[in-house]
């Protein structure tokens, strides 16, 4: 699952890099891009790819600082970033040690100076997600939708999820639905229920918020394990 997500990334880097002479991607956290973040750091991604031209964000980040265990931006940092050739200025993690308000500012402007002037967020080449069991997907968890979810590209939010921390920052549907590629990675038999919720179960945006996600003509593929398949 993970080696056909990096084979998927080394197509998409080489076309836009063609065209725009660059590649923007989003990562997300927990435990299931670990395998990727490790593929992609070794022989031979870590030697091919043109990394000073690949910008990464996130797609989420819990409101933690960087060298924190739970760190979005430092898992990656561990066990990938630090292992590549890649400019620091090309990593534009969402500052968790900042409070919400500030992190969350800091982090749409940030988003805006890659605005390809469409809207005020970049438009994406690539984003990464995963489900957690409960449906949601970056730092979209079950519950009412608000307002501001409509209206920004990236929001603070607070949310309990298996004893990980809860005040998080999130990139919202508006960012991911102009994405060129969406690629979804879920692994393990507790995921099997809300895949099927999501891709199959009745429409209901609230309980289920990868549906919220919909791209307007970007691709959207599920990389599924056999058991969250299952
Ligand atoms: C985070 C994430 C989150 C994650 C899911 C799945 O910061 O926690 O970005 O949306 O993708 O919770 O996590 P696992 O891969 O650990 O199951």
């Amino acid at each position: 699952m993970s080696q056909a997500a990096v084979e998927m990334l080394a197509q998409i880097a080489d076309r836009a890099i063609e065209e725009r002479k660059q590649l923007l991607v989003a990562l997300s956290g927990g435990s299931t891009p670990k395998r990727l973040f490790q593929i992609l750091s070794r022989s031979p991604f870590a030697q091919n790819l043109p990394w000073e031209k690949m910008h990464f964000f996130w797609c989420d980040e819990r409101l933690v600082p960087p060298d924190h265990p739970e760190s979005n931006f430092g898992q990656a940092k561990e066990w990938l970033f630090s292992q590549v050739s890649i400019p620091e200025g090309n990593l534009h993690r969402i500052r968790g040690e900042l409070t919400p308000a500030q992190a969350v500012e800091e982090y749409r402007r940030v988003l805006e100076s890659f605005s390809d002037g469409m809207q005020e967020w970049p438009r994406f080449d690539l984003a990464y997600l995963g489900l957690g069991a409960d449906g949601h997907t970056a730092s979209l968890f079950p519950g009412a939708i608000t307002p501001e979810e409509e209206v920004f590209p990236a929001l603070a939010v607070t949310a309990d999820y298996q004893g990980r921390p809860a005040g998080r920052v999130t990139l919202t549907p508006l960012a991911f639905s102009s994405a060129r590629n969406l690629i979804f990675l879920v692994s393990g038999k507790d995921k099997a229920h809300a895949v099927y919720q999501t891709l199959h179960g009745e429409k209901d945006l609230e309980q289920w918020p990868a549906q919220r996600i919909q791209p307007l003509d970007g691709k959207v593929t599920w990389l599924l394990d056999d058991q969250a398949a299952s």
